[in-house]
């Protein structure tokens, strides 16, 4: 996967999502660059899941545009925006109990098999089995990119959440993404554990040079890690720049001390 060198990868414009009346985001507007590791962050309740539900189609903004190498997603369905190359790991690790590592991550490229195999079978049926070799291998690639060689038949259930949630980045992996959206990859982690992913994240982005949307509580590891940032307060994007800039900004150190919009 190659780094992509045009601008604004993603762009969001002037978004607004309200539910029963209530906004959860207000006129967001923000541009990713292909290559960047870009970090969300702003307390809880800001709205950042909510950005992510929007780009992938889970929640349908009131207003506002997101393109995604200029294409328009909004009436795009989730599995078209899947197969367009962006794919997302959950806050609450979402995998199938009971079923294996292998079989979770075999089912990471279940939105691009119904399609393409499909397309494969009626061109000619020999392409299906040279098709069904080359995602075997794409999924033995990823097992050993993530680590995950020693546990690839165990069940996932049993394993630690710092091992489920790299399962959950290898089964967004697996859909070959060129965006990836990351929705707290460290949350509840020990230190040693959000070492590691830490370290799989620099490698995602350095080896398979995928552009990354990362939402994160923990501001040391954004601040390590991250190109730019982006912060959310109450549905609103208060600030943006680099790690270092952002730290500083007077609006984002009020947020982050906890005073309430109408405080005093
Ligand atoms: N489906 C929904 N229906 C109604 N309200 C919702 C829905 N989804 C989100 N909200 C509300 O939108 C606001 C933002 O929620 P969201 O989950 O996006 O925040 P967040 O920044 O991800 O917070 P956290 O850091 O706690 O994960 C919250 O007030 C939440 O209750
Ligand atoms: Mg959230």
């Amino acid at each position: 996967m190659a780094i992509e060198t045009q601008d604004g990868i993603l762009q969001i414009r002037n978004l607004n999502l309200s539910f029963g009346g209530v906004k959860v985001l207000h006129e967001v507007s923000l541009s990713v660059k292909a290559g960047e590791i870009f970090a969300i962050i702003g307390p809880n309740g800001a709205g950042k899941t909510s950005l992510l539900n929007c780009i992938n189609a889970h929640y349908r903004p009131q207003q506002g545009e997101i393109l995604f190498q200029g294409e328009n997603l909004l009436p795009l369905k989730p599995h078209a925006i899947a197969a367009r190359g962006i794919a997302r790991t959950f806050q609450k690790v979402e995998l199938f109990r009971g079923m294996s590592v292998l079989d979770n991550i075999k089912l990471g490229r279940h939105f691009l098999m119904r399609s393409s195999l499909l397309g494969s079978f009626l061109r000619w049926p020999p392409a299906v089995a040279d098709e069904l070799r080359h995602r075997q291998e794409i999924e033995e690639e990823i097992i050993d990119f993530m680590g995950l060689s020693g546990v690839r038949y165990a069940i996932v259930d049993t394993l630690p959440l710092g091992v489920r949630k790299r399962v959950d980045m290898a089964r967004a992996l697996a859909m070959k993404p060129k965006l990836l959206l990351l929705d707290e990859a460290m949350a509840g982690m020990a230190i040693e554990e959000k070492e590691d992913i830490a370290s799989y994240i620099l490698d995602i982005h350095r080896d398979l040079g995928v552009t990354m949307v990362w939402i994160e509580h923990d501001l040391a590891a954004v601040m390590d890690l991250s190109h730019r940032v982006t912060v959310l307060n109450f549905g609103e994007k208060i600030a943006q720049g680099t790690p270092r800039e952002v730290q500083q900004n007077p609006l984002v150190i009020e947020a982050y001390l906890g005073r309430r919009r109408g405080d005093s």
